[in-house]
């Protein structure tokens, strides 16, 4: 039955209606039951779909009201089948692989009582030390912004289980000061609105049900008393009528931020500020009925739209109707479709960042497969639970089933952190007798994910020895880097013929990887989030403003002058010598990243021909409701059917505020037979060219564009001029 929410919230009394505005996580089913009986708004899910019905039946039959709970559970690649983490799920540049998480993420954990998943994570991010950059979509906003919809969208549609979705962590989390996590955050209200909120726009525009807070302070303020921005643009501004959760012990921690004095102080601040449910901390009602807070020390009109947002939310998820799941219908693991979905995800994941020829690999010959991910069943990645389905074999059992010609000699040379020498010069001795050595390298997961941060991220000291004592042995060296992160791989990729990335895949990583490093699946994925030299170029990203002064050539100390290391070299020519020394570089890096946004290689190769756009030139009137179309023809030169990644980037040539050297604003993965053409058709509007300046909405300004398409490898340019009027 539809249940008349005012009505309801008239029947209410204060404490009631407090009870609905807070989810705890509470171990003991007793308590979780207790809880239930007083009228709690929600709960984190308890470890079974009986007990969930149990939570529900009290709530519906032993209260009031009869308001059913919310249950809640962190579903962010997977409940069971476990998929490739969000940053891998980017890599894909395939908004379905993000939409196939989703849909069985809410068909395995909606079938067990879950019906509100804490997912997706849509923070963009540009500083690969932050440990939650494997929950995130990367660096761009429009890759971000395609697969939060894909995903929203997948977990909310009714068909696939039909659990509400949170947009997370609002706002500018991951642009924490030094990547460390939880730490504060100084964002321009330009950037903010460019680059941080847009995301969440976009999520709140195509119907995600909540938003959580996020623990960071933003320009002094704390976001989870952040009026301006919970209040004025999520909800005014941008009209979401869902719920807005803060994060565990966000709002208790105002105090810790050192804006209240005390828990009860930031509670009322939380609510006034337009949180509307509180996750953890004190109960708002005591055992004893009591209220936290009274009416005096917070406004019943705000807290009346905080619960009618949260009843408004179970009525959409049908909980008044449909209050209890159907038990015989609980997936209970890992179904083979689903695995099947999983692995086509993690073949579509990989990044192939350098290739001698070494990729891939024969199918006869002898092979020296080693490393800690030889034998590591460790691919789950961050943000799983502990009832995740487990990954069953090792890449070790993989690639003998998947190359069964191939002679395998299978030895650690190293662990994840550490390496003995005797190990090291056995595998070395080994390699002599090998025709190429699979070094299978990198981050176990609990090096990534929240409380994550790293100040070096590079791979443990131990790794790099393997590597580079095989190196010095000569041999011809394969890495699969299996990681949360971009990593500084500057010491020794230049030392490897072939370096394939293949993050956290999930519960059917190894034979995903081992199908890629046989050649049956060709790897199309590109990088999402650049992979920068050295840490200290971080924050580093492709979409990063003009200077005043760009470098045309890097720096080396290689063979820096004496003169540099004894003293300050005083050859200042005058302000005239802006061409090379006096830019923005480094004295002692080469420019630019190691690998940036959109590379990744394939086992074919593609050219991009016949760039075409419906108009040259057009107006801003004409743009209000007009595209333009551009097309382009991907051909595929070389020997294997492939996946090629076409990217459209978008440069304002002049503005009245500085520009981003490229935005992406398009972006098409096409699979293309060997010898074939297939033609790609993208379109460009208003938003698309516009911008924010330093006003309060986009501006459109009129001038020229360059319109770019680029596939990583190959690029064509035209350009586009837009009139004013
Ligand atoms: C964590 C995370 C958040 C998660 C929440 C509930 O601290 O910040 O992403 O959803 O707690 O588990």
């Amino acid at each position: 039955m539809s249940v008349d929410i005012e009505r309801l919230l008239e029947c209410m009394t204060w404490e009631q209606k407090l009870l609905q505005l807070q989810i705890v996580w509470r171990p003991d089913g007793a308590e979780r039951a207790e809880l239930a009986r007083r009228g709690l708004g929600a709960a984190f899910w308890p470890p079974s779909v009986t007990e969930v019905n149990a939570l529900q039946r009290i709530a519906v039959e032993e209260t009031e009201h009869g308001i059913p709970l919310l249950i809640a559970l962190d579903v962010v690649h997977g409940q069971f089948t476990i998929f490739p983490t969000p940053l891998a799920q980017a890599a894909s540049f395939d908004p379905s692989v993000a939409a196939d998480d989703a849909r069985v993420s809410a068909i395995e954990a909606g079938t067990n009582g879950v019906n509100w998943t804490f997912s997706p994570m849509v923070d963009v991010v540009r500083d690969p030390r932050w440990g939650r950059v494997v929950e995130s979509f990367g660096e761009d906003v429009y890759l971000a912004s395609e697969l939060t919809v894909a995903k929203v969208d997948a977990y909310q549609r009714s068909d696939s289980g039909g659990v509400a979705s949170c947009l997370k962590h609002f706002v500018a989390y991951g642009a924490a000061e030094a990547g460390r996590d939880y730490n504060s955050t100084e964002v321009s209200p330009r950037r903010l609105r460019e680059t941080y909120l847009e995301t969440f726009r976009t999520g709140v525009e195509c119907g995600a049900m909540s938003v959580m807070a996020a623990f960071n302070s933003l320009n002094g303020h704390p976001m989870h008393a952040h009026r301006d921005l919970l209040t004025g643009v999520l909800k005014e501004e941008w009209g979401f009528d869902g719920v807005v959760v803060g994060d565990a012990d966000g709002v208790a921690q105002l105090v810790d931020h050192g804006v209240v004095a005390d828990e009860k102080a930031a509670i009322a601040l939380a609510f006034e500020s337009g949180i509307d449910m509180v996750m953890g901390g004190t109960l708002l009602v005591d055992s004893q009925g009591v209220a936290l807070l009274s009416p005096e020390e917070v406004s019943s009109r705000r807290i009346d739209d905080a619960v009618r947002r949260v009843l408004t939310l179970k009525q959409r998820l049908g909980l008044f109707e449909r209050p209890y799941t159907d038990e015989s219908a609980a997936v209970s693991g890992a179904a083979a479709e689903h695995r099947d979905l999983s692995r086509r995800a993690a073949e579509r994941c990989a990044v192939l960042l350098t290739n001698d020829g070494a990729l891939p690999l024969n199918a006869t010959g002898r092979v020296l497969l080693a490393g800690p991910f030889v034998r590591s069943r460790d691919h789950l990645g961050a943000w799983v639970q502990h009832f995740a389905e487990p990954v069953r074999e090792t890449l070790a059992d993989a690639l003998a089933r998947e190359l069964p010609g191939v002679e395998w000699d299978v030895v650690d040379g190293a662990g994840f952190f550490t390496a003995d020498d005797d190990a090291i010069a056995d595998a070395v001795e080994r390699s002599a007798a090998a025709d190429v050595v699979v070094l299978a390298l990198g981050e176990p997961s609990g090096l990534s994910g929240e409380a994550a941060s790293r100040a070096d991220i590079t791979l443990p000291e131990a790794q790099r020895r393997l590597i580079h004592a095989l190196a010095d042995a000569g041999a011809r060296i394969v890495v699969v880097l299996v990681t949360g992160r971009p990593l500084v791989v500057e010491d020794w990729v230049d030392r490897v013929g072939s370096l394939l990335c293949v993050w956290h895949l999930g519960t059917e990583a190894p034979a995903a990887i081992a199908a890629i490093l046989s050649g049956r699946v060709n790897p199309g994925g590109r990088v999402p989030m650049t992979f920068p030299r050295a840490i200290g170029q971080v924050p580093i990203h492709y979409d990063h403003e003009r200077t005043g002064r760009p470098p045309r050539i890097g720096g080396s100390l290689l063979n820096a002058p004496d003169a540099l290391a004894t003293d300050v070299v005083a050859e200042f020519t005058g302000p005239n010598n802006t061409d090379d020394r006096y830019t923005s570089k480094y004295l002692d890096l080469p420019l630019g990243p190691r690998f940036d946004f959109g590379h990744g290689l394939s086992y074919t190769s593609f050219e991009l021909e016949d760039l075409a756009v419906s108009a040259e030139a057009t107006t801003t009137n004409r743009l209000a409701d007009e595209v333009i179309l551009v097309s382009v023809t991907v051909r595929n030169t070389g020997e294997r059917d492939g996946d090629d990644v076409v990217m459209l980037f978008v440069t304002d040539e002049v503005a009245t505020v500085t520009q981003p050297v490229r935005r992406l604003r398009g972006f098409r993965r096409v699979q293309v037979a060997t010898g074939a053409s297939v033609l790609i058709e993208f379109t460009i509007g208003r938003d698309d060219l516009s911008f924010w300046a330093d006003g309060e909405a986009r501006t459109l300004e009129p001038g020229d564009f360059t319109i770019t398409l680029d596939d990583g490898t190959s690029r064509l340019s035209t350009r586009l001029t837009v009139e004013p009027a």
